[in-house]
């Protein structure tokens, strides 16, 4: 591969016997300072994600968990375990559906939380973590991005009545609302106390969290500063401590900021899903069809068809990075990528403001979606950049984003539908009218709906 650096390559030649997967580290200076060019960078990141990693590149964590805590020492054959990991070799393992940095087969899901226990052996599966099927980082950039704008626009209203209570000494109840989504209200008193018991799908610090199936993290570096040291054991300097070696394997500063930043641009600029309409005249008929009842079955109620995002210009760091990861609060400076000119295929709608309309069908909402998807035993809690946790209830969900969502099967948290008629029979709790609307339709019907969920494809 031709990375525009000669010395990289000459080294890749002249060394015999084993050698590390990454033969490189990137420096951020050379982003900020434009030394390596946008092509430059996300070539790196691919290489990144698709790396193999092993020993010499620091992969395994001999004394430490998938979080930061320290362990007894492991080491081979205990150097591996597909429950509570290091679990896996490289990202591409698992995000590889219909190519690389998609979802994944059920035989590449996660049991999410089982990392944090030291090493898992003769426990009961469902006790000791959550399994989880892999989701697709196509379009991720604008995912982030609107969460971004979301959050923004929430911290502003909850700004503005601060601010208005104090002056009027009255208590304030405003409503959350942001790209017309509702997330509830808030009561601000005079003081400054804030009542959050009436906020929906929302922890109280009004961050959204729009990655993770639980809606529980803020950030693609966040994802995947904790992916790499829970699934390879890699530890990344701007968390774990630059010069530091936490797990013990004789490898420091395994993965630099700037290797960080690669990584992650590469998922953020991955193109956004687009739709397939079905060739044939029939199959299109339906899918049209279908798109309608979608909407008037209520579907759209949180599988919001598109939404308006004012910028496209991704800037990393994400301003609401928790604390022990890059971010502007640590002397971070962003660098700037316009997604619609990396990724200018994807030729969004505008509406009469000129924003663009993503196609991402989902409210960033978690929802109570009842009985038949409440399935998981280890309590999930999120911690807010303040450092209390929010638990999230077994039974919410974030709504899952459906652009894209048909190329990678199979379907829900669980990945346990192979059917999209199974995924939305399902669907219960704050679904359940839709739910039944759905089951009312005659079965041609049924099967337009269907027909259109098919053409949220990866083209
Ligand atoms: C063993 C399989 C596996 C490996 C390896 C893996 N992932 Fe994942 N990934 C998952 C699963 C499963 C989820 C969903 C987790 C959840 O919601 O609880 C996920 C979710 C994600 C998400 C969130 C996407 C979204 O839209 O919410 C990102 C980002 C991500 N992974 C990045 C990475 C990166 C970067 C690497 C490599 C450092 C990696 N993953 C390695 C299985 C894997
Ligand atoms: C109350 C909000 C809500 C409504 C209404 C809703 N959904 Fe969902 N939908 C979700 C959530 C949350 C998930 C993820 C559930 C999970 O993985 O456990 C989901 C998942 C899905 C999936 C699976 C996607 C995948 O990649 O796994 C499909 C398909 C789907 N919904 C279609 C529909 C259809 C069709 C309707 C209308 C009949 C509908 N949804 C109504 C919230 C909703």
């Amino acid at each position: 591969m031709d990375f525009g650096d000669s010395k990289l390559e000459e080294n890749l030649e002249t060394v015999i016997g084993d050698v590390p997967a990454i033969s490189f580290h990137v420096d951020q200076n050379d982003i900020l300072t434009n030394k390596l060019s946008v092509e430059n960078i996300l070539k790196k990141g691919e290489v990144l994600f698709l790396a193999s990693f092993n020993t010499l590149d620091g992969a395994g964590r001999p004394e430490m968990n998938g979080d930061f805590d320290l362990r007894e020492r492991r080491e081979l054959p205990q150097n591996f375990n597909r429950i509570s990991g290091p679990d896996a070799n490289a990202c591409s393992g698992c995000h590889n559906l219909p190519r690389t940095g998609g979802g994944g087969d059920n035989v590449a899901n996660v049991f999410v939380l089982s990392h944090e226990l030291s090493f898992v052996e003769g426990m009961s599966l469902s006790e000791v973590g959550n399994e989880r099927n892999t989701l697709g980082m196509f379009g991720s950039g604008y995912v982030e991005l609107l969460a971004r704008e979301i959050t923004s626009d929430l911290e502003q209203i909850r700004h503005d009545a601060f601010w208005e209570s104090r002056i009027s000494k009255e208590i304030l109840r405003v409503k959350l609302t942001s790209k017309g989504i509702d997330f509830g209200f808030i009561s601000v008193h005079p003081n400054g106390v804030v009542d959050t018991s009436e906020i929906e799908g929302l922890d109280e610090d009004l961050i959204i969290k729009p990655f993770g199936q639980k809606g529980s993290t803020i950030s693609l570096r966040q994802f995947t500063i904790s992916a790499l040291n829970l699934h390879h054991g890699i530890q990344a300097a701007e968390t774990y401590g630059i010069g530091k070696d936490p797990d013990n394997d004789g490898v420091s500063d395994e993965l630099s900021i700037g290797d960080i930043t690669a990584l992650t641009l590469f998922q953020a600029t991955l193109p956004a899903p687009q739709r397939v309409y079905p060739e044939a005249k029939e199959a299109n008929k339906a899918a049209v069809i279908g798109e309608n009842l979608f909407g008037s079955i209520g579907c759209v109620a949180c599988h919001i068809p598109q939404l308006p995002l004012e910028s496209s210009v991704f800037i990393e760091p994400n301003p609401y990075n928790p604390p022990r990861i890059y971010r502007q609060e640590n002397g971070a400076l962003p660098f700037s990528i316009d997604l619609a000119k990396v990724d200018a295929e994807s030729n969004f709608e505008t509406d009469s403001e000129g924003r663009m309309m993503v196609p991402i069908f989902t409210d960033f909402k978690r929802h109570d979606m009842g009985d038949d998807l409440d399935n998981e035993k280890v309590g999930q809690c999120e911690r807010s950049n303040s450092g209390k946790c929010f638990d999230i209830p077994s039974s919410h969900w974030i709504t899952k984003k459906l652009w894209g969502f048909a190329s990678e099967p199979p379907f829900l948290h669980h990945g346990r539908a192979t059917l999209i008629s199974e995924a939305i029979q399902a669907h219960g709790g704050e679904a359940e009218k839709s739910r039944s609307k759905f089951l009312e339709l005659d079965p041609d019907d049924k099967k337009a709906v269907v027909e259109f969920l098919k053409s949220l494809k990866i083209s």
